[in-house]
Parts: C-alpha cells; structure tokens; sequence
C-alpha cells in the first residue's frame, strides 16, 4: 500500500483512536468533559444552546481563546439544530457514466488525437481480460518505455490501429463495434478482479511534435513549511522551466522561508508567493481554503496552465520534467487523484470523516459525530492531486453558486485532512466523473509502525499518520518507479537524509561535474535576526550572545550582533553549527562579519569492563524527538530551563546471539541529578536483547523551569552503573528578547522546584549514585547564588558553562576586510566562500539562480 494516504491504519492507531471516544480519554491526555453542561462562566460568554456533545464540551474546556470557543460553541448549536449541514446533495455524474467503477467492463466514451494515435476508453465484454493477456504478451519497446498492444471492442478504429499487427485481435464484438489492436502503453493500474482502466494511450510510431504551443503546461502549487530553504531551491531547480508557473504558499508562520523565496520573485517572472497566507497546520481545513485560494489565485493570474500539482517541500521528482509534460500532454483534462483502495464506509470511519472538526488556534477540535449527505458518493484518499484546469475551473468559479460544491465545502471546511477527500468527492459526483484516474502520481514512503504515533494530538483531535524519510535503504522503492507513471516521490528531508536526494538526482540527470563543490554538505538555518520573535529566542540568545562574546575576546574585538545560526551537516553527519554574526574591531571602530562552526558537546561516559555498556552508543540528552525518524531534532543541544529533555541511545545489536536468541533482556534504571545533586526523575527501562540496532529513548518529566547548570545522568543496572552523561541546561540571560532582570532571575534561574515528591523515599541502591550530603549542601548554595546573578555576573556564569558544552572548532571572514582581523589574532582568517563548511560555500546543487539566465 506504498502509495496509501494517511489513514488511520495500524493496530497501534486502532486502539489509539478507539480509546479516544470510548475511554472518554482525548489524545492530550486529558479527561473529557463528564459534565453535560458547560457554564457561561467556564465560557466567558453565554452559548446559543446548550450544548450536548462530549467532544464539543471537551473542546470548549481546552480551547484557549474566548474567540475559539465561541466559533465551537457556534457550529456545535447549528449542528444540534441540523440546520447546518446538507442532508442531500446532487450528483452530476452521468447515471451512464459508471467508466470509474465498473468491475472489468470499460464504456466507450471519448476519442481524440493524440501522439498522432489516440485516446479512448472502451466498453467491453468479459473477454476482456483474456484480450488484454494476450495483447500484453506481444509488447514492444517503444521510446525506452514498454508499451504493448492491445485489442478492444469499439467505435472507428483510427488508420493508425490497421498499421498495428493484429494477429492477437481476433475478438468477438457485439453490434456497430470492431476489434480493434492498438499500440499502447497502460500507465494505470489493472488489478485482478477490479480493473480500473482509467486511461490509455494509443501509440502508433509517430512521436508527439513538442511544438511550444502545443506543449502542455504546469501550475507548480508549491504548499511549504519548515526552514529547509535549499532543499526548495533544489526541488524547485528540477522542476524549472520557463513555460511553466511555480505557485508557491508558505504556512504564514514560517517567516525564514517566506522571506529568503521571495527573493526569487526579482529573477523569475513565473515564480511567484502567495500575499494571502494561512496558518495551514498539519491536516487541518486550512489546508483546503489555502489550496482554493492558490488555485483561485492561479486562475486569475496572466499565467497560462493546463494543469495544476501540488507539492511540498519534501517532494521530489523520480523522472525528468520531460516525462511529465509528455504524460499530462497525452492525458489532457483528465484528473488525477489517489483512492483509499478499500471499502469507502471504513474508509470514512477511519479518517474521521464522520465527525465534525473546528479549525482555531491553529488547532483542529473534534467537536462530535455527523452524518453525510445522501445522493453523492464519497471518496478520499491522498491530498497530492494533478488537476485539470477545466475542473479546477468549475470549482473554484462555481463553489458558492452550485448546489453539491456548496454542501462540500460546508462539510470539508470542518473537515481533518480535507484535501484528501474534497476533490475525489467533486470529481466522483460531478460532470468530471469521467475524468478521474486512481493516481496520484507519487509514491509516498510509508512505514506505518513509525509513522502512526499519534505524533499531531498537540494540533488535531485525532490519530494521524505520515509518511517517512527516504533514506539510501529505500532505494529500490524508489528505482521500482521507473515502469510507473510516478513522477514524485516523498518524503525527503536533507537534514535526515541526503544522500538518498543526490543519488535520485543522479539517476536522473547523470552525474554531476566532478569538479561540483560540497554535494554532500547540507546547511539549514535555525534562528535569523530577521525573524519573528518566538519563545524559544530568549535561551537561542542568551548561548549565541554567549558565543559572540567568548569570540570578541578571542579576536579582541567589541561585542557583535548575531545574525544567523545554520545547522550544518556533511555526508548526513553532523558537524556543528555555525553562527554568522557582526563585530566591531576595538581599534579601527570597522565591523566586520563573521562565521564560526561550534560543536556542542556532552560528557558521555561508559563502564569499561561491561559488554552490555559497550554496546550503547551515543547516549545523548536531547530535545525534540521525533519518534518517526529516531532522532532528535535539537541538533544544536541548546537546552534551558523550559525544555522537555529526552535521552537517546542506541543499542547496537549483538554479534553473539543467534536471531533467534531474544531472550536476554535488561531491566535498568536511568536517574536525572540535577545541578543541586537532587534526583530529579528517573525511569524504568526495559531493554530487549536484538539482532538490528535499536535506537531506544525516554523522556523525563520534570518539573520546570529546570534548574540551569550542570546536570547528569546515570543508566544503572542491577548493581552497577553502565553509562553517565553530563549534559547543560543554559540558564537564561533573555527574557522576552530583554536582558533578564533580578526578580524573572530568581523565579527562572533558580530551578528549586523539585519533580519527586517530597516524601519520596529513596531506594538505598542509589544512594550510591548520588553526592553526598555535604557535597549536595554545597551545590545547592552555589545554585542558589548564581540564581541571583544578573548582567555581567551573569554572562560570566553563562560564558564558563557554554564555554564547556559549545566548543569553537574555526572561523572565516565573510567579507575580505575581516582577513585583515589579523592584526588582532595574529592569524589570517579565511574567506566564508573559500571555506567548504561555512554557509557562504558554494553549493551548486541548490543554486536555483543560475537557471535566472538559462532559458531552456
Ligand atoms: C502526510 C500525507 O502525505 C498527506 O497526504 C497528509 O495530508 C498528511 O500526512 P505529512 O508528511 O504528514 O503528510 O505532512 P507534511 O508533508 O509535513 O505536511 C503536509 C502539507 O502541509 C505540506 O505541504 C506542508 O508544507 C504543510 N504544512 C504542514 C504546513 O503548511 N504547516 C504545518 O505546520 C504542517
């Protein structure tokens, strides 16, 4: 089911999403609202009704805004009154018209040229799948893509067909039809007992005459999040072309991005970003008023274009643009949408399609059970679509005035996931019908036990789903393309893997130059003065302010301005970061502009003589675990008081036991000490004995804000321990981007707060693993003196704990003024753009710019 959208599908969300109604348990945690009634007070306002739904109770006693609660307690009392939804709705799909559905019979229904052959879809008895056999069995190459002929019942064969050989056509046919073989290369789908015969085309040895006007061109609707700006660039460098338009959306929050793409506004007339942005949260409705509106957008705009695709920063092209064009050319007003491939009633149970979503504070609450409307077939499935103009035309010019698009989007605006059933739903119940083909031209990497975590319940009311990373053992899923009309694959992510990305590229195009410089280095930005203020700004610049200050003395110059902070990885390893900033040379008053590579450290240490402790491997204190991809994603190990800390580990399989030897198993203990020498936390872990390495995790729930300094834990086992790691947590210099002050000081910096309860008694084992009480008192009054720190006394507490934990590897001068720092350091520093790690190195496979003065 590679190409399956995100459905609720495995046993783990099964009883993930079963225990979200049934257990009156919602996937916060939280208990659902036992109450039948919620009061005004509760509200802050007085509701149009009283509302009786669970779900809408319990979204009205989480959401946080009055504004959010309002809009549930709105559509929660239209819907108790069923004024709200359709009850019926019309379907505009020819009775006749059955093409879509029909188990093994195809209808004659449309003929036109094409490839100088043409196209049809056609009605057939029940020899039909013997004809196909046999007509398979006589394919020919043709263009390096298989095609194969093929006999059918219908209208006019076309003077090509006669060229054909027809020695495998001998079919019987009833009334005015002929036998008719025809060249042909099937680029959908045939499954034993449902044939979905969507599309075919005919071939009969002339190629197409790719004339310009003839040319079929694309609308790129490219809907991005994220700050992986060069992996876009390089998406978008594949795809470039001047004849077609590149739409880009950003979600509204993701200013990095938005910022650095619009730059491309100024040197490509047909890249352009979406002014109206939406907070389009992960499978929420917003998805769905943000595709409309780009498609609206699109409409409008001067740009010509027959189809419309959307992509995501994590698409990538498996073929060449060519391939497409060629596809879409030959398949002209058709439209392409993946299915759930199963029985529609559970597919609608499982993506919640019964049940009312609201869509604020970027939130999707489920607020209760619905019934859809009678008359129309519902359908779903994958939201990456390629569709036609005329259809995306009659959507968007008739989605307030005709009577099934109104009733839809009343349903898919409080809708989960909505893009991944709207379409299929309009193209199923409109005059479109005929044109509906069961791919979605992607693959998608699923590996559902990694992917069905439940990793939204912050954003959606529900269980989702995503696809993974590809990664170098994925390979072949994506080398199997190659025979289908695939032309995108996801997910990619250059930060979890990019090899994989070089290596498609390379299929593809051939290899790049030899002398192409730094094809494995990734660099990705994480914090830009330029952006908006967040939460996290304060602990991002109390370390990096830190770090512009251990540098100005080390080149003896004033104090800078930090500027830009970039992960940076090479060969898909990690190498630091790197932190760009400004500083002011003390003696000629100059600024100069610098980049320095830090690496983060932390202290890990393993027992010697233990072969268990020998096969833990980088045990880590980290942030941000993504338990799809195993990793964390706080590279940068910046933790600070408010951050929910995690270990990470890896358990490398052991050579000694045979695979089918599972039964050692570990029961040990990991205990957090905090900088006071308290026990913070400790957890319980039990580790079984695998051949695969298995990269284990735990998170610790502490009570915050953490205590800064130095902290440290131990993995213990039955009697000894087997690995330590010393690990920081930052205290904090900013508050709300602001020097902190005495008091915010005292509160955060503090960290007194204990996580245990006081009268937890500790167990006499571990008393062992613990300072003792002298040591603690110590600790404790050294802790408690430096929560009183402020300004300088601060910094210089901040400086000597980053000065452990974030070590300075090297520096380059981004302009050729800084090599002259010399003075001061007594060393040349190198040019950025001469430096393969720095951010100024050049990067050919992402240099979308270069195209500006192609034209292809
Ligand atoms: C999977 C499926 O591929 C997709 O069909 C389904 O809708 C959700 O699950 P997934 O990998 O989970 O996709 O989602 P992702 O690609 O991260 O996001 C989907 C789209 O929403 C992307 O275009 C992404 O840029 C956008 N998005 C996501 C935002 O704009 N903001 C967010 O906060 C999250």
């Amino acid at each position: 089911d590679s190409n399956n959208p995100s459905l609720l599908g495995n046993k783990r969300q099964q009883s993930a999403s079963s225990s979200f109604s049934s257990n009156n348990v919602d996937l916060n945690g939280d208990t659902l609202a036992t109450a039948t009634l919620i009061s005004p007070q509760q509200l802050g306002f007085v509701p149009p009704c009283d509302i009786i739904s669970k779900d809408a109770i319990s979204a009205l006693q989480r959401a946080k805004t009055k504004d959010c609660r309002q809009h549930i307690a709105g559509i929660a009392c239209a819907i108790q009154s069923r004024k709200f939804y359709p009850k019926t709705l019309p379907s505009y799909c020819p009775s006749n018209h059955t093409a879509n559905n029909l188990l093994g019979c195809f209808r004659d229904e449309k003929k036109f040229r094409l490839l100088s052959g043409y196209f049809v879809n056609f009605k057939t008895s029940n020899t039909v799948e013997k004809c196909i056999q046999l007509c398979l069995q006589s394919g020919y190459p043709y263009a390096g893509v298989q095609y194969s002929t093929e006999c059918f019942c219908g209208y006019d064969a076309p003077p090509e067909a006669s060229k054909l050989p027809d020695s495998t056509c001998n079919m019987k046919c009833s009334g005015d039809q002929q036998a008719i073989c025809g060249g042909y290369f099937a680029m959908n789908i045939y499954e034993t007992g449902i044939a979905k015969f969507t599309a075919q085309i005919a071939e009969s040895g002339v190629k197409r005459n790719a004339t310009d006007e003839d040319n079929i061109r694309i609308a790129f609707l490219l809907t991005l999040n994220g700050r992986a700006l060069r992996q876009v660039h390089r998406l978008l460098k594949s795809l470039y072309h001047t004849r077609h338009v590149y739409y880009i959306h950003i979600d509204e929050r993701q200013d990095y991005l938005y910022r650095n793409l619009l730059e491309l506004e100024k040197k490509f007339t047909n890249i352009r970003l979406a002014r109206k942005r939406f907070s389009t949260i992960w499978g929420g409705a917003s998805l769905l008023t943000m595709l409309m509106q780009c498609m609206h957008d699109l409409l409008n705009s001067s740009y010509q274009w027959d189809f419309v695709i959307n992509l995501s920063e994590s698409d990538f092209p498996v073929k060449k643009l060519e391939k497409l064009e060629e596809f879409l050319w030959a398949n002209r007003n058709r439209n392409f949408v993946k299915g759930h491939g199963r029985e529609t009633q559970r597919f609608i149970q499982k993506q919640g399609l019964d049940k009312t979503f609201v869509e604020c504070d970027t939130h999707m609450w489920r607020i209760g059970d619905r019934k859809l409307p009678t008359g129309i077939q519902i359908d779903g499935g994958s939201d990456w679509i390629g569709l036609s103009r005329p259809f995306v035309e009659y959507v968007i010019q008739n989605k307030d005035s005709d009577e099934l698009l109104k009733g839809l989007m009343i349903i898919f605006r409080h809708t989960l996931l909505p893009a991944e059933s709207f379409f299929h739903t309009v193209l199923r119940n409109s005059k479109f019908c005929g044109t509906y083909v069961d791919n979605n031209l992607h693959v998608t990497n699923w590996k559902r036990k990694l992917g069905c975590k439940c990793q939204y319940k912050h954003v959606v009311d529900w269980c989702g789903c995503s696809p993974n990373d590809f990664k170098p053992e994925d390979w072949t899923r994506l080398q199997n393309t190659e025979s289908k009309m695939l032309f995108f694959a996801r997910k990619f992510e250059p930060i979890i893997n990019q090899a994989i990305i070089l290596k498609l590229e390379e299929w593809l195009y051939g290899p790049y130059p030899t002398d192409a410089l730094n094809l494995h280095s990734y660099w990705q930005s994480f914090y830009n003065i330029e952006d908006k203020p967040t939460k996290q700004d304060d602990l991002t610049l109390t370390i990096a302010e830190s770090l512009v200050r251990r540098l100005s003395r080390q080149w003896n110059t004033k104090q800078g301005v930090i500027l830009e902070l970039n992960h940076y990885m090479h060969s898909d390893q990690y190498k630091g970061y790197l932190l760009r900033f400004k500083t002011t040379d003390a003696v000629k008053n100059k600024t100069y502009e610098l980049e320095s590579r830090i690496r983060p450290v932390q202290y890990a240490k393993f027992a010697k003589n233990s072969k268990f402790a020998k096969r833990l491997k980088n045990f880590e204190i980290s942030s941000d675990y993504d338990q799809k991809e195993q990793v964390s994603r706080n590279y940068h190990k910046f933790l600070g008081p408010y951050t929910d800390l995690v270990l990470t580990f890896t358990f490398v399989g052991s050579a000694s036991h045979s695979p089918k030897d599972t039964s050692h198993s570990y029961n040990l203990t990991l205990l957090w000490i905090d900088p006071m020498g308290r026990l913070q936390d400790f957890n319980e872990l039990h580790i079984e004995d695998s051949q695969t390495d298995n990269i284990n995790y735990s998170k610790a729930i502490l009570k915050q804000p953490l205590c800064p300094g130095i902290w440290t834990v131990k993995l213990i086992g039955r009697s000894a321990i087997y690995a330590q790691t010393k690990f920081l947590v930052t205290p904090l210099a900013f508050y709300n981007h602001q020097p902190i002050q005495t008091e915010r000081a005292r509160l955060i910096n503090a960290g007194d707060g204990l996580t245990l309860s006081e009268d937890f008694s500790l167990p006499e084992e571990w008393i062992q693993y613990l300072p003792g009480h002298e040591e603690s008192l110590q600790l404790k009054n050294l802790a408690l003196r430096n929560a009183l720190r402020t300004g300088e006394q601060l910094n210089e507490w901040v400086d000597d704990l980053t000065g452990k934990f974030h070590h300075f590897r090297e520096t380059c001068a981004v302009n050729e003024d800084a090599t002259k720092l010399s003075t001061a350091s007594l060393e040349m520093l190198p040019l950025c753009r001469d430096t393969s790690w720095s951010t100024l190195a050049p990067d050919p496979k992402s240099d979308v710019y270069k195209l500006a003065n192609i034209k292809r």
